[in-house]
């Protein structure tokens, strides 16, 4: 059963239609006005204006159709020519029991599904993850998770950052480190031993120990580029290195994007598309759009008299024209412009079915440098145009507004993160006395975890994208206010009643519709389709967390104002448990979504 917005619409567009104009005039939303109505259409003044017709004469012939509909409680017109809408309690009965009952919990598929890659995490070999890799990861899993909900073919890809100079780095410092190991012999090819020779604490320490004395010492610089470029070449001493790197941070990875509940389908990198480079070359070259400088091959992009926005410290500026881009470098190095070229022939290439779509979920602060990449893909035929989408999202800065930093000034390691999230979700459970006594340590442990995530995850999700916020883990593990926390504990709340219920011999059962906090509660839970469908259609997960939040509210309005379980009526209680059961299937849904989940109790 579609949602109550989209059959009144549908009533709503059949009319105008019916009187010969667009259908689009009858699009239907919830009213501003919840006590003058549930719903309203404000077409007629647009139609009529075009149709030269008086609003008020069209708008009357349309509340006249819409009354004759099954669903319509009365439908009058106000002003100039608004139609407000009231639905009748069997439509938002049936309503009800269509989010019980229905897989989707009253969502609906999006009407043009797309075959799309998500490209998230982005998280560079050997650097640990840091705060900012948080949103990538997060806002990322949520839209794999929505689109895939909403009928989308798609494939998560991690993409490491396995190809620049951090590598070289690496190897430069293991040879100084370890000078005898097989791999640096001039005539190694394998094999080689399966045991790496580093630790992921090794190469947290050697990567930054090695990138300060390149700033000091411009020889130790050269000795990195060379060692990269030799890489690149396909050195196999430095590509069993390379393997053994990314074995060992893949499995670090791991662990925190587990705790984060974040999911990938590829685990694939930079490196993995090497072999494509020459095939991408002789693409950009045959069709005449690189040049040759100096024994680099550059591709010009820019168009004339076009501006781009360039975005340093926070400002942005106009810069003319858009800067080429290096395909291959006078060493014979690649970089990330170049990669992320092949990842696209790749992925169009190797990926079945073939990708409609691109998205790439990464900081802002890059915007340039996707529509760099977009352009060259696009002129050289890669994939039709308008289909690779950078989707930016803002900083997670510190109480001073600046990019977030630890009290002692370095970034803050995920993982770090990670458990102090966890350690004050321990303390406000604590705090709020939530766990029954009986609870053991295992599932004390598991609860904390659930906190942590929800906490991370909404207070991350529920901002604009675009927009930066400020870290404040204090706030974010509250059960109270617009938190991770507090939606859990809604949630948690109504699985306890509905169990406790099951208990006491009540059963939910068929609903009926008769107060106005239970119209209020349905109205809402119709939403969701909506709500759905606009987070996907603008890859915006925090419309959805908007949702989630009112959804718990309106749950929480309905359960002060109606007695539940305690009412004697048992029809009437029948019907309050299966109301309460269609907003958890609900809220469970959403939460899912946001990649949270729910504890049985607390
Ligand atoms: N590794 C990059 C960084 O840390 C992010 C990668 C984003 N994805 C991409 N296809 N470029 O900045």
């Amino acid at each position: 059963m579609a949602s109550l917005t989209k059959d009144l619409s549908a009533a709503a567009s059949a009319a105008f239609e019916a009187m010969g104009l667009e259908a689009r005039w009858g699009d239907v939303r919830r009213s501003d006005k919840p006590e003058l109505a549930d719903f309203q259409c404000n077409g007629a003044m647009g139609a009529a204006k075009q149709a030269g017709k008086i609003p008020r004469d069209v708008a009357t012939e349309v509340a006249a159709a819409l009354r004759d509909h099954e669903m319509v409680l009365s439908a009058e017109v106000a002003g100039p020519g608004f139609i407000n809408i009231r639905v009748s309690d069997a439509a938002l009965a049936a309503r009800a029991e269509a989010v019980r009952e229905e897989k989707m919990a009253g969502a609906e598929g999006a009407p043009d599904p797309q075959v799309t890659v998500i490209d998230f995490g982005g998280p560079n070999v050997a650097k640990p993850m840091h705060v900012g890799h948080l949103r990538s990861a997060v806002i990322g899993d949520t839209l794999r998770r929505l689109l895939t909900f909403l009928g989308d073919e798609v494939t998560g890809d991690v993409h490491l950052g396995d190809w620049g100079l951090q590598m070289g780095h690496l190897v430069t410092e293991l040879q100084d480190e370890q000078p005898g190991l097989i791999y640096f012999d001039a005539d190694f090819t394998g094999p080689y031993p399966e045991e790496p020779p580093v630790t992921i604490d090794d190469l947290a320490r050697m990567y930054p120990a090695a990138s300060a004395k390149a700033k000091e010492d411009p020889a130790r610089l050269e000795r990195s580029q060379k060692a990269v470029a030799e890489l690149q070449a396909g050195r196999p001493g430095y590509r069993a290195l390379l393997k053994h790197f990314i074995d060992v941070s893949v499995a670090a990875l791991k662990v925190d994007y587990e705790f984060l509940n974040v999911h990938f389908d590829l685990w694939k990198g930079e490196s993995d598309v090497d072999d494509l480079i020459p095939e991408l070359v002789e693409r950009f070259k045959s069709a005449g759009l690189a040049r040759e400088d100096d024994g680099a091959w550059i591709v010009d992009i820019a168009r004339e008299g076009e501006n781009v926005p360039v975005e340093k410290n926070g400002k942005t500026t106009l810069k003319n024209p858009m800067p080429p881009i290096m395909l291959i470098n006078s060493r014979g190095g690649t970089g990330y412009h170049t990669t992320d070229l092949a990842t696209i022939l790749d992925r169009m290439e190797h990926l079945e079915p073939v990708p409609q779509r691109m998205l790439y979920v990464v900081d802002q602060r890059q915007a340039l440098h996707f529509q760099q990449v977009f352009r060259a893909a696009e002129m050289v035929g890669l994939i039709d145009e308008g289909r690779l989408e950078h989707i930016g999202f803002g900083t997670v800065n510190g109480p001073d507004g600046k990019p977030f930093k630890t009290r002692e000034g370095g970034v803050l390691r995920l993982a770090d993160l990670n458990q102090m999230a966890f350690e004050e979700a321990q303390k406000k459970i604590a705090e709020a006395g939530k766990l029954p006594e009986d609870m053991g340590a295992e599932e004390r442990h598991e609860v904390a975890a659930n906190v942590a995530l929800a906490a991370l995850r909404f207070s991350d999700l529920m901002n604009t994208r675009t927009t930066n916020y400020v870290f404040d883990l204090d706030k974010f593990t509250s059960f109270e206010g617009k938190t991770g926390p507090y939606l859990l504990y809604a949630a948690v709340r109504v699985k306890s009643l509905l169990r406790r219920a099951t208990e006491e011999g009540n059963k939910p059962g068929g609903i009926v519709i008769g107060h106005d906090a239970e119209r209020a509660l349905v109205l809402q839970l119709d939403n969701f389709a909506f709500a759905c469908l606009q987070a996907r259609e603008k890859r915006m997960p925090h419309v959805l967390c908007e949702h989630l939040y009112n959804l718990a509210q309106a749950f929480s309005s309905f359960y002060a104002a109606l007695p539940i379980a305690a009412e004697g009526d048992e029809a009437t209680r029948a019907s309050r448990l299966g109301l309460a059961s269609a907003v958890l299937k609900q809220l469970e849904t959403g939460l899912d979504l946001l990649g949270i989940r729910v504890p049985e109790r607390m």
